[in-house]
Parts: structure tokens; sequence; C-alpha cells
């Protein structure tokens, strides 16, 4: 996938924090793209608290490439302007090298600007949206529970990500673990459904909604919660 040509965009998940920690699939994006956008928090475009930029430095001096590196002044203010400013930087960056890498830490899925740019860039142009990826990567909690040995949900449990702002917010649900043949009738379908099969080998299926049977064990379904646009 990294390496198709007509990917002009590839947002890339880079891990928690250690280049070790880095899919095989974002480091080819790395490798390919022709420039690489690095968030910067700092007014100045600078990249000394860059934890990003020291991960793709990290991956080019073990692995012996080098790339032009386009900071993207990131100030976290949730605002559409700044990230309307990010979008144009990813467009300029484009027509100039052909294809970029957009890069975030753990992975894009989790509370990462990836989205609210690939909002933007639907809306403002459909084909660069088309030819866009995204690189799934390791979440910094997936690798928390590594470190103590403590499995995030195991039997009967289930596991809940909260965000620490004060308010209830809905929540976007995964399904998994199912059996086969069993009906899906009782879940309820809140935002958009999706139903993945065999994800990666054969008899892979992505679709939107559900089955109404399940067919194959390995099934999962994500009802993601309905956003704001
Ligand atoms: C904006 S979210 C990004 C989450 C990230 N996309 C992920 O997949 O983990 C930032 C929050 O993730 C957690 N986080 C991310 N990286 C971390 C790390 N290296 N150590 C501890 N917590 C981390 C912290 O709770 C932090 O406030």
């Amino acid at each position: 996938m990294a390496t198709k040509n007509k990917t002009k965009l590839y947002m890339v998940s880079l891990g928690p924090a250690n280049w070790e920690l880095v899919t095989i699939q974002a480091l080819k994006a790395l490798q390919y793209c022709g420039a690489i956008c690095i968030p910067t928090k700092s007014e100045d475009h600078s990249f000394e608290k860059s934890i990003t930029y020291k991960i793709v430095k990290d991956l080019m001096n073990e692995y012996g490439f080098d790339k032009p590196i386009i900071p993207v002044y990131s100030p976290m203010n949730f605002k559409k302007k700044d990230w309307q400013y990010q979008v144009d930087i990813l467009v300029d960056s484009i027509d100039k090298y052909d294809s970029v890498s957009f890069v975030t830490l753990g992975d894009a899925a989790v509370y990462s600007t990836v989205y609210y740019l690939l909002d933007i860039i639907k809306k403002q142009d459909k084909k660069l949206y088309k030819n866009s990826v995204v690189i799934a990567g390791i979440t910094s909690f997936s690798y928390a529970s590594s470190k103590v040995k403590k499995p995030l949900c195991l039997g009967d449990n289930r596991f809940e990500l909260i965000p620490l702002i004060g308010k209830e917010v809905p929540s976007t649900k995964v399904y998994m673990r199912p059996k086969i043949g069993m009906k899906t009738d009782d879940i309820n379908e809140n935002g958009t459904l999706y139903t993945f099969e065999n994800l990666n080998f054969e008899g892979e299926n992505i679709q939107k909604g559900k089955l109404e049977k399940v067919r194959k064990y390995m099934t999962l379904m994500i009802d993601f919660i309905k956003r704001e646009k």
C-alpha cells in the first residue's frame, strides 16, 4: 500500500515516541514520499521540542535516507483556520514534491489532527482525498499495557477510552469476538457502522452496515460516532 504511485498524501502514524515502534508500512511511506511534513507547536517553526521530528530523524539515521522536512505549525487550538493553514502547506508541498507524508504520534485514529485535515481535504479536493492513505500505528495505551504486562481487556472484560475533558461524551464502539452464525439485530447502530471481515487475508471484506448474521470469526464491527464537520 505504501508504495502505490497514485498516492499523494500519506498520513503516517509513528507510534509512541520510539523509532523502533514504527511499522514497516510507515517506514516505507517515509522512504518513498517526496517530502515529510512534521507538525510543530513552536511559533518559530523549530523542532526543538518535537517528538515526531526526533522519530523521523532517528529513522533517517538508522535506515540511511534523507528527505526534505517541512514544518507544519500546529498550535493545538482546535480552530478550523489552523487546520486549513496546515492543509495549505500539505497541498503546496504535494505540488512541489509530488507526494508527502504527514506524521502523527501513536495511531492516527486516536485524537490526532489527521482527520481534521482529511475532513477539509475531502471537501476541497476529492481527488487528493482519494489519493491519500492513513497508515495505522501502535497506540500509546497498547504500548503502556505492554510495559506493565497487563492486558487492556481479557475474557469477559471490555475496554474504555475516556478523554479527561470533564464531560460525558458519546463513544465509538468496537464489537469483536462474535460467534459464527450469530444474529446482529441486538447491535444498535448509533453512528456509522462498518463491518470488517478477514482483514489482510483471504476473504477480506469491508462494508458499510451490518451483516444479518456473522459469517466468520475474524469479524469486527465499528460503530463510528457521527461527527460534526
Ligand atoms: C492527542 S492524544 C494522541 C494519542 C495518540 N494518537 C495515540 O495513539 O496514543 C495525546 C495523549 O495521548 C497520550 N500519550 C500519547 N503518547 C504518549 C506517551 N508517549 N506517553 C504517555 N502518554 C502518551 C497522553 O494521554 C496524551 O495526552
